[in-house]
């Protein structure tokens, strides 16, 4: 038995593309996936390139392995994903070592490179686009515990100024809506109760129906709430630019739908969101946050920003800071600009030195933190309906599971609650987690 080893960066779509790696790989019995890279013959680098740091691991890891490779060269290394799709050959020039370089769109095609290159040892390169033909191979996808995501679409066409992930997935498309609601049924019967529907835009999507119609992201969610079994609904990640009204009334209307929204605003500057090509202002996402709050009054708000984006004035990093509170987000990923070459904000000049950066960076980080511990004490003796996902890695004698506003629950109760929903009472509040008591 041949033994694969793949270790995997960046956002949950690199995830998801990994877990069909494994499947396309496992499906033929020929090979096995292993967590002991000593023991593998086939290694492979799942890369993300959405900022600088993440760039220049990918040939740190590379180094790594090549070590490995020279104890025995039998064994193939092959990279993909965002990385691999930006870099193209540059990657064998860099590491010459590298037998396969794949695409974020033709990781399917991975065993039979594989088998090309132990045929004909010869380097291996195949990152074109072709057009949502990697989930022609995923149905019936493997039961991973009693939460899974679901790709609903691939790509993103909104070129904001800062972001490389146009270029290294491609243009929006969006996955036939019956595939998508075949996949989950059969993810819902294996015992998963809680889907996550993923995409870049994932309010743009626009999937064909069997009969020839265009399903929204609105009527999408609707039909995975009719799918028996599946009782709580998440979707990453979502744009303001099309949160359209249909998109609002789901909330009013569908509880299944966490009360929980991950939309990113990046600035809370008009001037530095027309900068980064956003194409909203502040005040019509601030509009939809109110439209929502009315259609659901308890609905928590996280999002991402980025700090020092060149241009960015003491005035417009103090308006983001405004803007925190005024929407109250709740825990949230922030990150410092960083230049990715080949995008437009790569030709505006950084006016701000990293330490500035940092500090900005810290400032935002403490009161993103303040919010979020605020939000976790409002919770202190309320009721919680949690889905159990396992065994807690702190304390074997409790379970953990997660809230619907994302926080993880620790309690103690019974195994066979695992895959479950059960109704805690919260007792304690920890920075990062909540303790609760089976009611
Ligand atoms: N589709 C999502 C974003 C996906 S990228 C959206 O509409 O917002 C995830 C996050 O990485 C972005 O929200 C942004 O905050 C951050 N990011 C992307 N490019 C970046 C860059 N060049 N520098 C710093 N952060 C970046
Ligand atoms: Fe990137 Fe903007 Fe799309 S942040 S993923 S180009 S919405």
């Amino acid at each position: 038995m041949k033994y694969i080893y793949i270790k995997t960066w960046g956002c949950q779509m690199n995830e998801y593309d990994s877990s069909m790696i494994v499947k396309s790989l496992e499906k033929n019995n020929e090979y096995l996936i292993t967590e002991n890279v000593e023991k593998a013959s086939i290694l492979i680098l799942n890369t993300c390139s959405i900022r600088e740091k993440a760039q220049e691991k990918v040939f740190h890891q590379l180094g790594r392995w090549r070590k490995l490779k020279k104890n025995n060269p039998e064994i193939i290394i092959a990279v993909g994903g965002c990385v691999a799709t930006q870099e193209g050959k540059e990657i064998f020039k860099r590491a010459n070592y590298v037998d396969i370089v794949f695409g974020t769109q033709t990781l399917h095609r991975l065993p039979k490179m594989i088998s090309e290159v132990k045929k004909n040892r010869k380097y291996f390169i195949d990152i074109s686009f072709p057009k949502l033909e990697k989930f022609n191979y995923s149905l019936q996808p493997k039961k991973t515990g009693c939460t899974a995501f679901i790709s609903i679409m691939e790509g993103c066409n909104k070129y904001c100024s800062f972001c490389v992930v146009p270029y290294t997935r491609g243009n929006e498309i969006s996955r036939p809506c019956d595939d998508i609601l075949f996949e989950i049924s059969i993810l819902a019967k294996k015992g998963v109760r809680e889907i996550n529907l993923l995409g870049q835009n994932v309010n743009a999507y626009q999937g064909p129906t069997f009969n020839g119609q265009i399903c929204y992201f609105s009527e999408l969610i609707r039909l995975v709430a009719e799918i028996e079994g599946i009782d709580r609904i998440r979707f990453t990640t979502s744009n303001p630019l099309e949160f359209t009204d249909d998109i609002i009334e789901v909330y009013r209307d569908t509880p299944k739908l966490v009360s929980f929204l991950h939309l990113p605003v990046q600035s809370g500057s008009n001037k530095i969101l027309s900068l980064m090509k956003r194409s909203y202002t502040i005040e019509d996402y601030q509009f939809i946050i109110e439209k929502l709050i009315s259609a659901r009054p308890d609905i928590q708000i996280s999002s991402d920003f980025i700090v020092g984006f060149p241009g960015e004035s003491e005035i417009d990093f103090q308006k983001t800071i405004m803007f925190i509170k005024k929407i109250n987000f709740d825990m949230s990923f922030s990150f410092i600009y960083s230049n990715r070459p080949g995008t437009p904000a790569s030709e505006i000049k950084d006016n701000i030195n990293l330490k500035e950066k940092k500090k900005r960076l810290y400032i935002l980080q403490n009161i993103i933190n303040i919010q979020t511990m605020m939000w976790s004490r409002k919770m202190f003796g309320s009721t919680q309906s949690v889905l159990v996902e396992g065994i807690s890695n702190m304390n074997v004698m409790e379970l953990y599971g997660r809230t619907e506003n994302n926080r993880i629950v620790t309690f103690t109760g019974k195994s066979s609650m695992i895959g479950q929903f059960v109704n805690l009472k919260i007792t304690k509040i920890h920075t990062h987690s909540l303790k609760g008591e089976l009611i």
